[in-house]
């Protein structure tokens, strides 16, 4: 057994630290070509809690070219998009009480920003999991995937 010294636990503290941090969350960038930028989050089984922050890195305005980031079992993606064109913008395109919608943003325009925080233990191991933009007509082209990993 080894005994460690207080000032090689706090060194060791420091370093863990913001690695830990940083697996929790991710950063996401939407543009007014109608793109995220990326194609796929993956989400750490030990993450109590993950969040993911939406940048909106255009110019245009959300009436014209709004992004939100909504979270739905892959099988119920279409479904949660559709029924969220119908809810319009005041709703940010997400249905009023959709049990299916796991996580959402609301609708941001260029150079905003929006985050939305949720519990992991919503995920299961093995699920697909899927993310798109709800406003209307971008779903299609604005989705990714998600997956809880070890
Ligand atoms: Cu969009």
């Amino acid at each position: 057994m080894t005994l460690k010294t207080p000032a090689a636990l706090l060194l060791s503290t420091l370093l863990a630290a913001p690695v830990l941090a940083a697996t929790c969350e991710a950063d996401l960038e939407a543009n007014d070509a109608m793109q995220f930028n990326k194609p796929s989050l993956a989400v750490p089984a030990s993450c109590k809690k993950f969040t993911v922050k939406l940048k909106h890195v255009g110019k245009l305005p959300k009436t014209a070219m709004g992004h939100n980031w909504v979270l739905a079992k892959a099988a119920d993606a279409q479904g949660v998009a559709a029924d969220g064109i119908g809810a319009g913008p005041d709703k940010a395109y997400v249905k009023a009480g959709d049990t299916r919608v796991i996580a959402h943003t609301k609708v941001i325009g260029g150079g905003e920003s929006d985050a939305v925080t949720f519990d992991v233990a919503k995920l299961k191991a093995g699920e697909n999991y899927a993310w798109f933009c709800s406003f209307p007509g971008h779903a299609g082209i604005m989705k990714g995937t998600l997956a809880v990993t070890k």
